[in-house]
């Protein structure tokens, strides 16, 4: 893929967050959604590709747009995986909480897993720690795996968990092992993203979310240099039949970093639509600017590029 598809690829984020950012607080998270579908679908038609979408709003009979398989981009150039959460957080934008971001994720035809929208167990950490940890031990285990790798004591790290019913048994081993840890109501592609950033504030990311947003962290962790395994984790054997038709021989596998998004060809792009961990949310300034802060990385070059744009016009296109 050419490297210029990353500044393409950041106007369709950046398209994405203007909208849906219009309904911070707002209390309507499907509209926020709508907000940001939409925009993202337009901007992404303008990107000389030929883009299949492997990861988006669902199957074609419950999305109108940037549905699992809809062709997008001018259809012009190479054949790309796409894989997208045009609102990742919406319920945190209908709430006007933090680290809602529009996400994008793009790869040469065949590298991104084509998981269904069901759940996934992860563990993600970042490059001193890399692939010594996996899903397979326990979870003292990894967190020993970690301590280790970044020369911490166990009551030093950090360990960012989903706040869900669903982790109390998770929390109490990670509070057993006497690690610290830090609870987030929504956002694990930040979770994750967060502990491969070169600061200290997540050392791992343990428990289940999204398995679509476990792809796209895993492209971001492809270009962080960090490492995030999965296990999709059903609800019922509807979805464990789709993981099937969608050509997973074995939908119980433990799925390691490349299995999720292979190769080093991998791009990933985001903007924050409220403000986060490691991104600002936009700001709508006087005279109709708008002001957003997205980032662009490379698995290729291993460039993480911050970017903060001024859209000085207000219908200005991005
Ligand atoms: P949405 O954008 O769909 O609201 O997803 C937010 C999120 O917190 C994801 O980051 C996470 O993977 C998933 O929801 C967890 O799902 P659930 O809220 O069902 O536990």
């Amino acid at each position: 893929m050419d490297r210029n598809f990353a500044l393409e690829f950041v106007r369709v984020t950046e398209a994405a967050a203007i909208a849906s950012s219009k309904w911070v607080g707002k209390g309507d998270s499907k509209a926020a959604d709508q907000a940001a579908v939409t925009a993202m679908r337009e901007r992404l038609g303008a990107v000389d590709v030929d883009g299949s979408i492997v990861i988006g709003e669902g199957e074609r009979d419950e999305a109108p747009m940037l549905y699992i398989g809809e062709k997008v981009g001018s259809g012009q150039g190479v054949k790309v995986d796409i894989a997208v959460d045009p609102l990742e957080g919406t319920g945190v934008t209908a709430r006007g909480g933090e680290n809602a971001l529009c996400v994008l994720a793009a790869a040469p035809s065949g590298s991104l897993l084509h998981a269904p929208d069901t759940y996934m167990e992860k563990i993600a950490v970042g490059p001193l720690v890399g692939s010594k940890v996996s899903l397979r031990n326990s979870v003292e285990k990894n967190l020993q795996i970690v301590a280790k790798a970044l020369d911490k004591p166990l009551d030093e790290l950090t360990v960012v968990i989903l706040d869900r019913e669903r982790h109390k048994k998770l929390i109490d081993e990670v509070r057993k092992c006497g690690s610290r840890i830090r609870l987030i109501g929504d956002g694990d592609v930040s979770g994750a993203i967060a502990t491969a950033l070169p600061n200290d504030e997540a050392d791992v990311l343990l428990g289940s979310g999204g398995a679509p947003e476990g792809v796209l962290a895993a492209a971001a962790m492809k270009c962080l240099g960090g490492y995030i395994e999965g296990r999709l984790a059903f609800r019922n054997d509807g979805e464990r039949r789709r993981a099937v038709e969608y050509g997973m021989a074995d939908p119980d596998k433990i799925l390691p970093l490349d299995d999720l998004a292979k190769g080093d060809d991998v791009m990933f792009v985001a903007t924050g639509v409220t403000d986060g961990t490691f991104l600002k949310g936009v700001s709508f300034e006087p005279h109709g600017a708008t002001r957003t802060h997205s980032v662009v990385m490379r698995a290729k070059t291993g460039t993480v590029r911050f970017v903060e744009a001024f859209h000085r016009h207000k219908h200005a296109k991005v």
